[in-house]
């Protein structure tokens, strides 16, 4: 048997529960993963919850984001096999011990050397956001930009990619979250009331283009700031929202298939960091959801699920 993170109704994150399943059946052109980390991210709390992310009518897994070793491929899978590390996405079934991928040439990829196994669970959602977030913003060397919500999953990567491009980067997080800007060359401020009197004391002639990870009062704050439709790009807001303001909208659907490896590879050669805030074991997987809505982490919410240690050899090619 292998256990899963479940939920039978939607509501709240005391739905949560590991249930044990059968070991999925490997088929033809399939993949088996041991699971060792899987991320969490704020839409998986929000399939949970339910709403404009679906009703779940029977028992549902959640998550998206994982990491882990093949255990079994099936019959015609020439590109993974057994003992090989590898990250990915799966929507709502991640947070399990044995997952089935159905489609490992669109959801699977081997973890380069030198990229952690846990920095790699966590990396499938908010890494492919923030690529695709990065591409729609179009900076250039010494553009200003804005991020919102800088400190989370998504907004820390796409601050240091905009970092690397030459541009100077203003990111809001709450204080606690502050150093931890500062220590990716990022400018902290603090969001809420005030926010935009203090962008401006940072930067008085103010700023080319903003990233928004909140909703419609933040965009119009951006564009009263004076930070034009067209440099705002937002994961945010509805399309409706978007579509009233002129900004864009450049969330994971418009990640691209090789965004990941181009990610891991860049985290691997320590161009970007993406910290781990906390690592739950899978049996506390409630209190790993509340402290992603609730703590302010610093970086990404991961859980562990308990398997064989790595052998040597896998160990070394992490390392
Ligand atoms: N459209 C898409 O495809 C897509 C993809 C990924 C994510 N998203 C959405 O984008 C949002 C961010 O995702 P994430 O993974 O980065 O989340 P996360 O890791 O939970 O981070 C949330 C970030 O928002 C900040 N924050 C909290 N309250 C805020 C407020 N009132 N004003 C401004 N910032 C605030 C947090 O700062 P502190 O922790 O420092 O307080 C933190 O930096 C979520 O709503 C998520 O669902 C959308």
């Amino acid at each position: 048997m292998s256990r899963r993170v479940q939920y039978t109704s939607n509501g709240d994150i005391d739905q949560l529960h590991l249930a044990e399943v059968p070991v999925p059946d490997v088929g033809p052109g399939q993949v088996l993963v041991t699971v060792l980390y899987a991320g969490l991210n704020p839409l998986d709390w929000k399939m949970l919850q339910g709403g404009r992310f679906g009703t779940v009518e029977s028992a549902s897994g959640n998550g998206v984001d994982f990491s882990g070793v093949v255990a079994s491929v099936g019959e015609g899978v020439a590109d993974f096999a057994p003992g090989d590390l590898v990250y990915g996405g799966l929507p709502k079934q991640a947070q399990t011990e044995q997952l089935l991928i159905p489609d490992p040439a669109e959801r699977l990829d081997k973890i380069p050397h030198g990229l952690g196994i846990d920095t790699a669970g966590g990396l499938y959602v908010a890494g492919r956001t923030a690529v695709a977030g990065i591409r729609a913003l179009g900076l250039s060397e010494g553009d200003t930009l804005f991020v919102s919500g800088a400190s989370g999953g998504v907004g820390i990567i796409v601050a240091q990619l905009a970092r690397n491009l030459g541009a100077r980067v203003i990111g809001s997080a709450s204080p606690g979250n502050h150093a931890l800007l500062d220590s990716l060359g990022v400018e902290p401020v603090t969001y809420g009331e005030g926010l935009w009197d203090r962008v401006r004391a940072l930067a008085p002639n103010g700023v080319q283009a903003a990233y928004s990870t909140q909703g419609e009062d933040e965009i119009t704050g951006m564009l009263d700031f004076g930070i034009p439709a067209g440099r705002i790009v937002s994961i945010g807001a509805g399309p409706t929202v978007a579509e009233t303001y002129g900004v864009s909208i450049a969330g994971e659907a418009k990640a691209r298939r090789d965004d990941m490896v181009w990610l891991g590879q860049a985290i691997a050669y320590g161009h970007i960091h993406v910290p781990i805030a906390r690592v739950f074991d899978a049996d506390e997987v409630q209190d790993a959801y509340r402290h992603l809505l609730t703590a302010h982490p610093a970086g990404k919410v991961l859980l562990r699920f308990p398997a064989k240690p790595l052998t040597d050899q896998q160990r070394a090619h992490l390392s």
